[in-house]
């Protein structure tokens, strides 16, 4: 399963934190829409691993791990996940449950049942969208 660790990134900004969007370049700098300097604090959130969901859903709320994140000082996160999410289909069409019964992953499975109760039956595509 080496080819899990393959992944891509995706940038995700809290709009709370960060004021005046889009963000732009100028020069060398990121600048707000009005032309601060912004500065990125950006923390890494893995979900390129096997389940293929971000870590941490079966522990704690969506909402809270990103209250969390935000609460840290932190303005940015840095998610990975597989590019088999996206050439792969059958993969992709997974449910959430699926993927954690087909890893056997029953304990994790239950506590996302308790935290995130809203992802349990969704794809594994949609996951991301949530
Ligand atoms: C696509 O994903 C499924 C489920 O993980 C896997 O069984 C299958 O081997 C994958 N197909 C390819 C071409 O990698």
């Amino acid at each position: 399963m080496g080819s899990f660790t393959t992944s891509s990134i995706l940038l995700f900004l809290f709009l709370s934190v960060v004021t005046s969007l889009p963000l732009s370049t100028n020069s060398r700098w990121i600048v707000d829409n009005g032309g601060r300097r912004v500065k990125l604090a950006c923390v890494n959130w893995a979900s390129h691993m096997e389940p293929v969901l971000a870590e941490g859903l079966s522990k704690q709320p969506m909402d809270t791990i990103a209250k969390r994140i935000v609460s840290m000082g932190f303005n940015c996160v840095r998610f990975t996940w597989p590019l088999y999410l996206i050439t792969n289909d059958s993969l992709a069409l997974l449910t959430v449950r699926q993927s954690f019964q087909r890893l056997n992953l029953l304990e994790s499975l239950a506590g996302i049942q308790t935290n995130n109760p809203s992802i349990i039956d969704v794809p594994l595509i949609k996951a991301y969208q949530a």
